[in-house]
Parts: C-alpha cells; sequence; structure tokens
C-alpha cells in the first residue's frame, strides 16, 4: 500500500463509516470493547472508533500499519483525555513481549490482514493465559448466491478498499486455531457486500 493510498483512506474512513457507526455499529462496539479491561491491546485500531467505548481504568495500547490512520486516532484519544501506547505495527509482527495482555481487541481488521491465522498466532502469543481476543468482523454470508456475489466481487472490492476482503469465513479460521472460541453473535444489518457481521471472544487456554 503506498503512503498516498493509505493517507487517502485515513482521510475517508470516518466519512464513510458515519452512518453505519450510528446505525449499525455502536451496540457491538460497546460489546467488544466496552468489556475489555486490565492490560488492553487493539489491533488494526485504524482511526480510533472504539476508544470512546473503553472504560477509562483501561491501560490501552494500540497498533496499525498505517500512521494515518493512528494520527487521526492519537487526535481522538487526545479530545477524549485518554492516554495510549501506540506502535506503527502489522498485526502479525508486534513489538511486545509474550503474554504482555489480559485482552486484545480487533474490529474490522481481520478482513483486511494477509493471512488471518498469521494475525491469530500473534495475537495468542500476545494473550496472557485466560485472556480474551474480542472480535467484530463482516463475513462470508451463507447465502449461496451471496456467498457468490462477494466472491466474484472479491479482487475488485480488495483492490478499492485497501486489502478488504467481503467473502471471509473468519469464525471458522478462529476455531481451528489455539484459542477457545467462547461466544459468537450474528448481526445481519450493514452495508451489502460486507454483511453479515460477527461479534464474539475467543480465550487463549490456561
Ligand atoms: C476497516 S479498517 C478498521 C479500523 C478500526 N479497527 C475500526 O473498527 O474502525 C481496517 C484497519 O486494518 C488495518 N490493517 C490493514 N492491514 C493490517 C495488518 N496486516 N495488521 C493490522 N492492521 C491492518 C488498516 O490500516 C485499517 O486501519
Amino acid at each position: 500500500m503506498s503512503r498516498l493510498t493509505q493517507r487517502l483512506f485515513a482521510a475517508i474512513y470516518d466519512p464513510a463509516l458515519s452512518a453505519s457507526e450510528r446505525g449499525v455499529f455502536r451496540p457491538h462496539r460497546e460489546y467488544v470493547a466496552g468489556r475489555a479491561s486490565g492490560d488492553v491491546l487493539e489491533i488494526g485500531a485504524g482511526t480510533g472508533a472504539n476508544l470512546s467505548y473503553y472504560a477509562p481504568d483501561v491501560r490501552l495500547t494500540v497498533t496499525d500499519p498505517n500512521p494515518f490512520m493512528l494520527r487521526k486516532l492519537t487526535a481522538k484519544a487526545e479530545k477524549l483525555g485518554r492516554t495510549i501506547t501506540s506502535s506503527v505495527a502489522p498485526a502479525t509482527d508486534m513489538p511486545f513481549e509474550d503474554e504482555s495482555f489480559d485482552v486484545i481487541v480487533g474490529t474490522l481488521v481481520l478482513c483486511s490482514v494477509r493471512d488471518q491465522s498469521d494475525v491469530i498466532d500473534e495475537v495468542t502469543r500476545l494473550l496472557r493465559p485466560g485472556g480474551e481476543f474480542r472480535f467484530m468482523e463482516h463475513v462470508r454470508s451463507p447465502g449461496r448466491l451471496k456467498g457468490l456475489v462477494q466472491d466474484v466481487a472479491m479482487p475488485v472490492w480488495r483492490t478499492c478498499f485497501e486489502g478488504c476482503h467481503p467473502n471471509r469465513n473468519t469464525v471458522a479460521i478462529i476455531k481451528a486455531s489455539s484459542l477457545e472460541l467462547v461466544e459468537t453473535k450474528d448481526f445481519g444489518n450493514g452495508p451489502y457486500p460486507v454483511r453479515p457481521h460477527v461479534v464474539g471472544f475467543a480465550r487463549r487456554k490456561s
């Protein structure tokens, strides 16, 4: 991704999502970020859409490979009076010691990474035993036709939207990992082709 497209994506992200934030995502961000506690890492944190949902006593670290997204996030954190630690890094290779975090949060990010299993492995490395990976993702439609359209649209969609895949079976990848999938809930609303969504959490085994 070039610096120019990174900059452009950061500039349009909040205006592009504002209707979905109000109408669709709010209760799900509350569920994912609002229930995080302790030492919390957010991967692919973008412009900071989850910031206002974290409890005030959460010790928050954020990462994202796009420095322009993190610049916007930092400005929001300052406005909210929230202290954060941030690092420009992909979710496959983050500069933290093993077992550094109680909770890791990822929202609308596993659609964009190159290899979801590599990210889950890195999340597992960084979680303390019993720690939670809390997520909200759009996933491939179970409907035959809708799923097929997402498959066909994927190459163009991925190119236009910074690597976003509309057709991933993200829950299957988490289930196949060494994390224990504890809870998932589907929600069908949101703009097609990036729906349905799933929220949930998985736990690192003790
Ligand atoms: C759709 S945005 C979601 C931003 C934010 N998490 C949210 O919920 O609004 C996808 C984010 O994933 C980031 N991203 C892309 N590739 C990534 C990777 N390999 N590791 C971590 N984050 C990545 C992008 O820079 C972008 O900020």
